[in-house]
């Protein structure tokens, strides 16, 4: 049992891999095998302790509350009870106090524990192992996926879930529950999802689901798609390079999905509202998919002329904006499941707008709640860093603002023949880029890699591209990098130049290129060393000295954005090796958060 929910937590490991544990019911008692660190750590654990049984539960974590450690790992017992969670119960602190009060020793720094001690006291105070379940979760505030299991009962796991996913796995006479269908992927595809308030009673023979309030419901249960991907590196060392790589591929996939290459228009998407009816866009999202959306409102405001608010879904959710129904909110995640832009959908469904997700897993919870899926064709993305995901989220981006556009009557026919040309050719520049500057990058990122402060600066579709290569640089390579809009410069950050922070300036041979030139001179003036990311022309005409220049081909106005993220995200990347650190799974990071 044990090595196949560390199997099944494998394909987990994106949502957190500081600390992991399985527990089974092992000769009639609760078992467990728990270790620090990542899930090989766990392994090499069971492969000397071995576990029994057929019934256990297992997590990979991502800290919220307590240091990652092996009494914090999960699953946390407590009498007879087992428990694994995801998510946070906010009202932990007030619960802690009152089972302590009751006696309840705590043994760990985690939330979760006062799940396990609330269940167990339901059973002492004489309750079946479902009632004190169902009556233990009624007491949690906060977000939840759980799974709990009994020690005197080998024939059931309860789940419950209150914001983060879970879904039930059907098998032939043996049942399952994961956090998604890729985790059951190993067993099963035919998965049910549970919704918001639902618990399930999970026994070998088949599942119960209940709402909130103990209710049964009937949930649909569907044929998973794609679970079965076994995702592996090929020949790459990362799964990051490997997905850098594979941009031109899945960028060709998803513009194709969204325009019609033969006729040069952008497809008709069976939207549920009309481009030609809102007076604005909201957008919303997190990471690098705020980044993506960044880049979207240049383009949607430049083409369609649709004004368009784009906010952090984290501000988005609490700053209390106005909304109208009238109009429509797209929010963009490659997983689907992110905490904050999911209640920020929900916010705006509650506000009567009508809904657009771009996402990547088009199972996801996200997905499912929005009025109309924009899928990006990426595949699975396996590394933290998110790097074919934003590109295919500017693709979809672009696409759907050429179609604002021609629906908005913002372009003529041969204007909007000229965007679908334009954007056709983004794979083969992105192809070209990877080609040639690879090697340049790789030596550069060397050089980098011995600095300890990084400045990125572009103006226009340039400038959230800016900000992604100092997320991406941060995020691998540990380097303190700031992204900024060039014209910024002098509010702030010019106090920081001198030799030891080289400054990497995005800026294609375009319409404002002469700004960002002077912005550069006023770099140069103060010592500060230039890493310039340009075209022919932009070289020719920089004026400035630079510590080097990456040269890309000229390419049109619209997809350039998608162009010029490859040599940030593989600066990136090469820094981050020569560093030496945990390129695909970066420290304290992960890669879907279900937490706020
Ligand atoms: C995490 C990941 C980022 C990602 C962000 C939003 O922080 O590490 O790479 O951009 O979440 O995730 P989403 O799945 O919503 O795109």
């Amino acid at each position: 049992m044990a090595p196949l929910i560390v199997d099944a937590l494998k394909r987990l490991e994106y949502r957190g891999y500081d600390s992991a544990g399985v527990a089974t019911i092992e000769h009639g008692a609760l078992a467990r095998r728990r270790a620090e660190g990542k899930l090989v750590n766990l392994e090499n654990r069971l492969k000397n302790e071995p576990l029994d049984g057929t019934i256990g539960i297992g997590h990979t974590r991502w800290a919220t509350h307590g240091v990652p450690n092996e009494t914090n790992a999960h699953p946390h017992f407590s009498g007879d009870v087992a428990v694994v969670h995801n998510g946070i119960i906010e009202n932990f602190a007030e619960l802690r106090d009152e089972l302590a009060a009751d006696g309840y020793k705590f043994t760990s720094q985690t939330d979760t524990e006062v799940v396990a001690h609330l269940v167990a006291r339901e059973l002492k105070r004489g309750a079946a192992p479902v009632d004190a379940a169902h009556a233990a979760v009624k007491r949690l505030q906060g977000a939840f996926a759980l799974a709990i299991m009994f020690r005197n009962d080998e024939d059931l796991v309860v789940g419950a879930r209150n914001g983060p996913p879970l879904a039930v796995g059907h098998g032939d006479g043996e049942m399952f529950l994961g956090s998604d269908a890729i985790a059951l992927a190993p067993f099963t595809n035919s998965i049910t999802y549970l919704e918001d308030g639902d618990w399930a009673v999970v026994r070998h023979g088949g599942v119960s689901i209940f709402d909130i309030d103990g209710q049964p419901v009937e949930r649909r249960r569907q044929q998973s798609m794609g679970a079965a991907y076994l995702v592996d590196k090929g020949n790459h060392r990362h799964f990051m390079e490997k997905e850098i790589h594979e941009q031109p591929e899945v960028i060709s996939h998803t513009l194709a999905h969204y325009l019609d290459f033969a006729n040069g228009t952008a497809r008709d998407l069976d939207l549920p509202f009309d481009f030609n009816a809102i007076d604005r866009l909201a957008i919303s999202a997190c990471g690098t998919a705020y980044l993506a959306g960044l880049v979207g409102k240049y383009w949607f405001e430049r083409y369609a002329r649709l004004p368009v608010d784009i906010d952090i879904a984290s501000e988005f959710r609490y700053r209390e904006m106005p909304l109208s129904a009238r109009d429509a909110a797209l929010f963009i995640s490659q997983s689907g499941e992110t905490a904050d832009t999911l209640a920020s959908l929900r916010y705006c469904r509650k506000a009567g707008m009508s809904i657009g997700a771009v996402v990547n897993v088009r199972e996801s919870t996200i997905a499912r709640e929005s009025d109309v899926v924009l899928p990006t064709l990426a595949g699975p993305e396996i590394g933290v860093a998110s790097t074919k995901a934003f590109t295919c989220q500017l693709s979809v981006l672009a696409s759907l603002a050429v179609r604002a556009a021609a629906d908005r009557g913002k372009v003529s026919a041969e204007e909007e023949k000229a965007l679908v040309r334009a954007l056709s050719e983004t794979p083969r520049y992105t192809n070209q880029v990877l080609q040639k500057v690879e090697h340049q990058i790789e030596k550069l990122a060397r050089e980098l890699s011995h600095y300890k402060h990084v400045l990125y600066l572009g103006r226009d579709t340039n400038f959230p591209l800016a900000m992604e290569g100092a997320l991406k640089l941060k995020e691998i390579s540990y380097i303190h990098a700031e992204g900024y809009a060039a014209g910024e410069l002098k509010h702030g950050p010019i106090a920081l130049i001198d030799e030891k922070m080289p400054v990497v300036v995005i800026a294609p041979h375009d319409r404002i290129f002469e700004k960002t030139v002077s912005n550069m001179q006023e770099v140069a003036a103060r010592g500060g060393r230039i890493i310039l990311i340009t075209d022919a022309k932009g070289a020719a005409n920089a004026t400035v000295e630079t510590m080097e220049t990456i040269v890309l081909p000229d390419v049109p106005e619209i997809i350039s954005p998608i162009v010029y993220a490859v040599p940030i995200q593989l600066l990136a990347y090469y820094t981050a090796v020569f560093m030496g650190t945990d390129v695909d799974q970066p420290r304290n990071l992960a890669k879907s958060v279900t937490v706020e």
